[in-house]
């Protein structure tokens, strides 16, 4: 199996935000899959002020590590039946950054665990051209699974996460060889 470079987008930008519960226990099931490289970028700290909105516009902080990507996994929160505008915005700043790149997913709110989130989020990536995968982790409640080490999910919840690295990988394996074979045109 190839090393492949998978880089987590933090989806909230709230002050007080749940996210950072999540993150430490997200970072550790990335990495724990065979042959991963771990980059994070923060939509805090993206460096997407530049409010240049268009294909080749000025760069982002983090457009070098989303360029540099083989794969990504989206950590996003539900807010009113959708996912963060700051997310939006990380996403609309960039575009051949996604091209052609497989994208998980991780959600998180109240009863559907945001999963609306997520299926807004793979109509916003297919027009981008990147390959949404199958498999996504969806967490119901998960405040009401801290322990003294951080988020402490239920087995079940570990194995959806391995789940999505599977599916995350064979995807982001097979797009890149295929990427170096046929250029991806601008
Ligand atoms: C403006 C707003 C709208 C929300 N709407 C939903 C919702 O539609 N569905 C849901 O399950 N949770 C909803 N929630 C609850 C969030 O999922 C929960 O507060 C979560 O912790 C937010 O993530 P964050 O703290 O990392 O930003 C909403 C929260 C906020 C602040």
């Amino acid at each position: 199996m190839d090393t492949i470079t998978v880089t987590l987008i933090v989806g909230s930008a709230r002050r007080e935000r749940f996210a950072d519960a999540l993150v430490p226990w997200l970072s550790r099931a990335v990495a724990r899959h065979e042959r991963v490289r771990l980059e994070v970028v923060d939509v805090t700290s993206a460096g997407l002020d530049g409010r240049d909105m268009r294909p080749g516009g000025t760069p982002t902080r983090a457009a070098a590590t989303l360029r540099e990507a083989d794969a990504f996994v989206v950590l996003t929160p539900e807010y009113n039946h959708s996912f963060p505008g700051a997310l939006k915005d990380a996403i609309d700043l960039h575009f051949g950054e996604w091209r052609r790149k497989p994208v998980g997913f991780v959600s998180y709110g109240a009863r559907t665990g945001g999963a609306q989130a997520v299926e807004q989020l793979r109509q916003v990536f297919a027009e981008l051209g990147a390959a949404t995968v199958r498999e996504a982790v969806l967490l119901m409640h998960p405040w009401n699974h801290l322990g003294d080490d951080g988020f402490e999910p239920p087995a079940d919840v570990d194995a959806a996460a391995d789940a999505m690295m599977a599916e995350l990988h064979w995807w982001a394996t097979a797009l890149r060889a295929a990427r170096v074979r046929d250029q991806v045109p601008a």
